[in-house]
């Protein structure tokens, strides 16, 4: 039996950072210490200057080939858990896969909003385990802050923007070792974007206020403190471990108040979960990859350690997964790696101008050749 390993990772967040300060600033009857204490977010991170969504994500995504000293070509297929692509179509994983140089590699875009990012690795395993692939970058992208409403204080205060990704590598030990994907549609409008979809398009509606992001946020609060509980204690049962077993608990980065919840609910204490929701706010897909790098760099992942991971967000839609961390985690990376994959990317940039041209000859000779017919 295949199992699908983390080997690699990375995140990347906007320079632009966002202190609970600067919404009192523009107007908005709110306060830090409101923030801080219903959230526990203290900053985020926005983008600026149009940076799209592929940007972030090719950038978290270089630094895991980084860390697992692999090569783009390696890569059998690139997911992109993201619900803010850069346009409607073609996906952001086919920018990010060009963009990598990632030649072998198929790609496409997962929407599952802030669920994305563990309903992908559970794709992704799937691939693995099945034998369909051997190499998998996974990545969590997502810059809500452009479809933030400012005048709503209730909503524009608790997201940020941000990248994070893994490389996931087929091996004889576990691994992602059970996972659980959720959905319940009746709660569709609790928390939604209704622009740019057929529905808005086809009535006229597509601007209009539609491209802002509207929450019943206490029902969210409320429905999510038990729902993470409930996924995470079914793959821990799927497991065969106990929750004493578990040493890392990585949920979904929406509040601290739902965090420290879902944690007392499965009775885990609180050396054994992480937060980093101060930081970065809610960064959607980009939440748990952000927090397992984070976790990685505190020290607080080891060879061995079994980590519970879950998220939810829209849809509704919920995952868990549990990994058995295999990795051992790189003191430095090998001077020349950067060098390598910093050429390879210039490579695929020189490709990728030569194919655009090649097109664009053709296209032309094509042209002619159909003039000349007529
Ligand atoms: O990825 C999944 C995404 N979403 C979530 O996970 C969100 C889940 N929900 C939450 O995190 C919380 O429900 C919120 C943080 C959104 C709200 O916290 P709450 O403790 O549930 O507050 P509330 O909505 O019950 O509001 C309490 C009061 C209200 O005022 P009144 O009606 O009591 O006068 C709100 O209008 O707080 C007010 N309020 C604010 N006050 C200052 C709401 N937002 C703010 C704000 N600053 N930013």
């Amino acid at each position: 039996m295949k199992f699908a390993q983390i080997v690699g990772w990375g995140m990347h967040v906007p320079d632009k950072v966002i202190g609970n300060d600067a919404f009192v600033q523009m107007g908005l009857d709110t306060s830090h210490e409101w923030i801080a204490s219903r959230t526990g977010i203290h900053e985020r991170r926005f983008v600026e200057n149009g940076q799209p969504v592929s940007d972030l994500a090719v950038k978290a995504a270089q630094q895991a080939l980084q860390v697992a000293d692999a090569h783009p070509s390696d890569i059998d297929l690139v997911i992109l858990a993201t619900c803010t692509p850069d346009q409607v179509m073609p996906s952001s994983a086919s920018f990010v896969q060009h963009r990598l140089g990632a030649t072998k590699a198929g790609a496409f875009d997962l929407n599952a909003a802030c669920a994305g990012f563990v309903y992908a690795l559970s794709t992704a395993a799937a691939q693995i385990e099945s034998g369909r692939a051997e190499t998998v970058m996974v990545i969590g992208a997502d810059e809500l802050s452009t479809h933030l409403n400012w005048q709503d204080r209730t909503t524009c205060v608790l997201f940020g923007d941000g990248a994070g990704a893994v490389l996931l590598r087929a091996s004889d030990e576990p691994g992602i070792m059970a996972s659980t994907t959720g959905s319940d549609g009746s709660g569709a409008g609790l928390l939604e974007i209704r622009g740019g979809g057929t529905l808005a398009n086809s009535n006229g509606h597509a601007s209009n206020g539609n491209a802002f992001l509207t929450m019943k946020g206490p029902q969210i609060f409320r429905w999510a403190t038990q729902k993470l509980g409930e996924a995470a204690t079914k793959v821990i049962e799927e497991s065969d471990l106990t929750v004493d077993q578990v040493d890392l608990f990585v949920p979904h980065q929406a509040n601290l108040r739902i965090i420290d919840a879902a944690a007392r609910r499965l009775g885990l204490p609180e050396e054994k979960v992480f937060s980093n929701v101060d930081t970065y706010g809610n960064t959607s897909a980009a939440s748990i990859p952000i927090a397992l790098c984070e976790a990685i760099s505190q020290d607080r992942v080891h060879v061995g350690d079994n980590m519970i991971l879950t998220s939810f967000g829209s849809g509704l839609s919920w995952a868990a997964l549990v990994i058995r961390w295999g990795t051992p985690i790189p003191s430095s990376v090998p001077r020349w790696t950067p060098i390598r994959l910093s050429l390879e990317t210039r490579v695929a940039a020189v490709r990728s101008a030569f194919k655009k041209s090649q097109r664009a000859v053709r296209a032309t000779i094509g042209e002619r050749l159909n003039k000349d017919g007529d």
